[in-house]
Parts: structure tokens; sequence; C-alpha cells
């Protein structure tokens, strides 16, 4: 099992919940782990009753499982103002009003969101030496992974920019009159070096993702979710990550045989509907399913958090990371 363990799935269908619980029974199991979540609603808090936030905090009552929540907000922001930084250094003081503008448009882009949040996460797994393990409540979707397909392309277009602002450079360099200073030097040139560290950066996530990681899929049993994941698992592959396994969670429990009433018929009614897609889970899907989890009567929170853990047959077995951290890009 690798040391990086996604859990995607639709809105509200339990990611959260099931990432939660896997975590815990991994660090019961003796492994070193992380949760990290990337919900704006805070739900990781909810779930361990305790406030956690941008740095990894350990989880009252569980040893060995640390939580961190990342707000994809602020990410966003400070993704933004990074690329704004580095910019200001590199151009003139009439570009900079340019710049922010375009930033500020960029901030309400969908991409922005997203590319901010894959970044972070990709961050934490450059960052994950103290652990065994690290579960992330959230897979990157199709279009964030399509970022992975970057490093190649990027080869060729950074070897080409390079080669450009390498000429570029030369000819400052022959320009510089007499003793004065080049404007602009082959060393330590910030665009070179920017250029240069986003490529590794894609480059590490790239082979974290597809050596060292692990996804699955939560879904609930009804047409809309099955049909989601189905699509989920199709993008996934098409991205070389191939979806491990999946989680069905929320199935309708059964009522004891003696039972009779209109209550128990329902459920029964419900029970066989939900069987029938799990059928279809079962014969059609791409991926198995590994685990099914009942409905509680509330939200699944502390005790219930282990009685979830114990139904949730999803391997703690855990590989030593076989990337360094810090190698790539820092
Ligand atoms: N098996 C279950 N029994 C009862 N309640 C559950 C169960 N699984 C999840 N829930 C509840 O359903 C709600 C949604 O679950 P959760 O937050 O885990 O979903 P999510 O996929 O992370 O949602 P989001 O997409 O909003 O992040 C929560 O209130 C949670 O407590
Ligand atoms: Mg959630």
């Amino acid at each position: 099992m690798e040391p990086f363990v996604f859990f995607g799935g639709k809105g509200g269908v339990g990611k959260t919940t099931v990432s939660c619980a896997y975590a815990r029974k991994c660090a019961e199991a003796g492994v070193d782990t992380l949760v990290v979540s990337t919900d704006p609603a805070h739900s990781v808090s909810d779930v361990f009753d305790q406030q956690f936030g941008d740095v990894p905090e350990p989880v009252d009552g569980v040893d060995g499982l640390d939580a961190l929540e990342i707000d994809p907000e602020d990410e966003v922001t400070a993704h933004l103002d990074d690329i704004r930084n580095r910019l200001s250094d590199q151009v003139s003081a009439a570009m900079v009003n340019e710049i922010n503008k375009q930033l500020e448009m960029a901030h309400q882009t969908p991409g922005a969101y997203e590319s901010a949040l894959f970044d972070r996460f990709v961050e934490v797994m450059k960052q994950s030496d103290p652990y065994d393990r690290v579960v992330f409540d959230t897979a990157p979707t199709g279009s964030t992974l399509r970022l992975l397909g970057l490093p190649e392309f990027l080869e060729d277009w950074v070897d080409r920019l390079m080669h450009k602002r390498r000429q570029s450079i030369d000819l400052f360099e022959k320009a510089a009159i007499g003793n004065n200073e080049p404007r602009r030097v082959m060393d330590g040139d910030p665009v070179l070096a920017r250029l240069q560290e986003r490529k590794e950066f894609f480059e590490f996530a790239g082979g974290a993702l597809r050596n060292d990681a692990a996804f699955f899929l939560v879904l609930n049993p009804d047409q809309l979710s099955v049909n989601e994941t189905d699509r989920a698992i199709g993008d996934m592959a098409e991205q070389g990550l191939p979806v491990r396994g999946l989680v069905a969670n929320k199935l309708t429990p059964a009522p004891d045989d003696e039972e009779n009433g209109r209550g128990a018929r329902y459920l029964r009614d419900r029970i066989e509907t939900e069987a029938e897609r799990l059928d279809q889970v079962r014969e059609s899907l791409d991926a198995p399913l590994l685990a099914e989890i009942e409905t509680r009567t509330r939200e699944v929170k502390g005790d219930l958090l282990g009685e979830v853990a114990d139904e949730l047959a999803v391997d703690t077995d855990v590989e030593a990371p076989t990337f360094v951290a810090g190698s790539a890009g820092d």
C-alpha cells in the first residue's frame, strides 16, 4: 500500500467521513498518519470535534494521527499573491497594474481554485516525511489530473523558453558598456530558475501520484452516484492513475425479520433497489467494491467513526515512501 491515499467522489457521498475513518484505522494499526482535508466547511474539525488549521496538529484521543485542514479560498489568494510578487520583481511598474487586473480575473476562474489546491497537495506530499501515510479527503479531478501531462509538454516548452531567455541575457551582457553591470545575467536568473522549478514540481507530482499513491472512490447506492463513479474511473485511467477500489456508503440498514410494518416494508424495498445498484457496480465498473457502509441514524463522529472504520475493508498496510522529500523544486 502506498504512502498517499486519496478518497474522491461526488459532493456529500461521505469522502470526509470515510477518509477520517480510514485515517483512524491506519493510526490504530500503528501507521503514523496525517489526514488532510480541503473542505471549506471544515468537516474534519467536525468529525473529530476539534479545530484544525493550516499546520498539522495531533487528533485528541487517537495516537499516531494528525490532521490538517486546508482552506481552498486562502490557497487561491496565496497562490495568486505569490505569482504577483514574483512578476512584480521582474517587470516595470507600469506593468504591475495590468498584472493585478489580470490576476483579479484569474481568481474568479474555476481552474485557479483547482490548480492552487493541487499545488498545495503536492507541497503536503513533499513535506510528508514525518508520516508513513497521508490520507487526502478529496481526489484530484480529471481536469486537475491533466496538469500531470504537463512535464513532458513543459520539457520542450521550457527548453525553448530557456534558450530564448539565454539569448536575451546574452544580448544584455554584450550591450553592457565598459564597466557597467549588464541588466540581466545568466547566473541566478529568476525567470530561468522559476521555469525549472515548475518543471520539477510537476515531475515530482506525476511521480508521486503514479508510484506512491492509491486512489479510492466513495459512492452512494443510487444511479447518479454510480454513473458519476463510472466516469471518474475512466478519467483517472486516462491519466494512467487506476482507481484501486470503491467504498459504498450510506446503505440502508435492514429491519429485523419479524418486523412487517410500513417502515420495515419501505426499508426492504429500498434495500432491494440499492442491491441492484451495487450489483451494477460489481458487474460493470472497472474497480472492485471493497466496503459497504450502512447509514447511521446520526452524523458519523466520535465512537461511530470507530464503528465505520471497522466496516471499512480497505487495507492499511504501508510501504516506506520511495521518494525523497524536498528533492524536487525546493
Ligand atoms: N454512513 C453514514 N451514516 C450516517 N451519516 C453519514 C454517513 N456517512 C456520511 N454521513 C454524513 O453525511 C454528511 C456528508 O458526509 P461527508 O461530509 O463525509 O461527505 P463529503 O463527501 O466529504 O461531502 P463534501 O463533498 O461536501 O465534502 C455528513 O453529515 C456525515 O456525517
Ligand atoms: Mg468533505
